[in-house]
C-alpha cells in the first residue's frame, strides 16, 4: 500500500512548487508528486514533513527537488513540420527583414529546452536554411531550463543512437561526431552557437530581440495565471515581428490578448499583437 503523506504537508509542497516553478499539481497527476516526495524524503532518511522543512530552508536543495519533479521528455525535430516551416519560410523571411534593418544576427530561444534536442534542432534547421538560401548571418540559440541536470546534458551535447532515431543520416554526418558505436556528439563548431541558461520562465531573463521562440510542452504543466505571467516575459523578450511556436496541441485561445495566432501551410504560430 502507498505510504500516505499528511494532507496539510502535501498542500505545502503543492503551493511551494507552484510558487517556485509555476508547475501546478492537480488530482490527475498528484500520485506522481507523492511518489517523488516519498522517494526524495527516503534518500535523506527524513519524513516528508522534515524533508519539506529542509528544502524550504535551503534554496539549492529546493532547486534539486524542483529538478526531480520536472517532466523532461523531448526529441530531435519533435513536431517535424514546425522545423520544416522554420527552415523553408521563417528563417528566409526574418533574415531578409533583419538585413533590411541593418542587423547581422538572428536570435532563437528554446524556452524549456530539456536535454537540448530542441535548441539543436532549431540551430540545424536554421543553418540548413542559410545554406539552401545562400544566407550570411550570425545566429545565437538560447537554450534555457529550470532543470540543471537537463542543462548539463544539453551542454554536453552527446546523444545515444536511439535519441537520434529518425534524424536523416546526412544531418547526423554533417552536425555530429561519432564518439563510439552508440554515441554521437554535436560538433563544437556548431555547439558554439548555442548559449545555455539556467532560467525560470516565471522571471524575465533580460534577453531582448528574439526572432523565434519555441516554448513547447512546457505550459501544459501550468495554470492560466502562470501561463499569462510566462507569456508576458516571452512577449518582452521578442522582436515585434518575432515568431512564437507552441506544440500543435497547445493553444493560447482565451488566455492572452498579447499574442495572435496565425496559420500557414497547416502550421500554427503566434505573433505579438
Ligand atoms: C516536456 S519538456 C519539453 C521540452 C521541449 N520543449 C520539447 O517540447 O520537446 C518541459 C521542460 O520544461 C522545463 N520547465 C518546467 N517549468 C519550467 C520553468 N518554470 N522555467 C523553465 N523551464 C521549465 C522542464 O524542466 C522540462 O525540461
Amino acid at each position: 500500500m502507498e505510504e500516505e503523506i499528511p494532507k496539510e504537508i502535501l498542500e505545502k509542497y503543492i503551493t511551494t512548487i507552484h510558487n517556485w516553478s509555476g508547475i501546478y499539481f492537480t488530482n490527475s497527476n498528484i500520485s506522481i508528486l507523492k511518489r517523488k516526495i516519498l522517494q526524495q524524503s527516503k534518500n535523506f532518511s527524513l519524513t516528508p514533513e522534515e524533508y519539506f522543512n529542509l528544502i524550504n530552508n535551503d534554496s539549492e536543495k529546493m532547486m534539486e527537488f524542483i529538478d526531480s519533479i520536472t517532466t523532461n521528455f523531448t526529441k530531435f525535430f519533435r513536431h517535424p513540420e514546425q522545423f520544416d516551416f522554420i527552415k523553408n519560410f521563417v528563417i528566409p523571411e526574418i533574415v531578409l527583414k533583419r538585413q533590411q534593418q541593418g542587423l547581422f544576427k538572428i536570435k532563437l530561444w528554446s524556452a524549456g529546452c530539456a536535454t537540448g534536442e530542441e535548441p539543436y534542432s532549431m540551430l540545424i534547421s536554421s543553418l540548413e536554411s542559410f545554406e539552401d538560401n545562400g544566407i550570411k548571418m550570425m545566429i545565437e540559440v538560447i537554450a534555457s531550463d529550470i532543470s540543471l541536470k537537463c542543462l548539463e546534458i544539453a551542454q554536453r551535447g552527446i546523444y545515444s543512437k536511439e535519441k537520434l532515431e529518425g534524424v536523416p543520416r546526412y544531418i547526423i554526418d554533417k552536425y555530429f561526431n561519432k564518439i563510439d558505436e552508440n554515441k554521437f556528439g554535436i560538433k563544437e563548431e556548431y555547439k558554439r552557437f548555442v548559449r545555455f541558461d539556467y532560467h525560470n520562465l516565471l522571471h524575465d531573463n533580460g534577453i531582448r530581440g528574439v526572432d523565434i521562440v519555441m516554448c513547447r510542452n512546457v505550459l501544459i504543466y501550468m495554470d492560466e495565471d502562470t501561463i499569462r505571467k510566462i507569456l508576458d516575459n516571452i512577449y518582452t523578450s521578442m522582436h515585434n515581428d518575432g515568431y512564437l511556436f507552441l506544440s500543435p496541441t497547445e493553444s493560447l485561445f482565451g488566455i492572452t490578448d498579447k499574442f495572435k495566432s496565425f496559420k500557414k501551410d497547416n502550421i500554427f504560430y503566434y505573433h505579438k499583437v
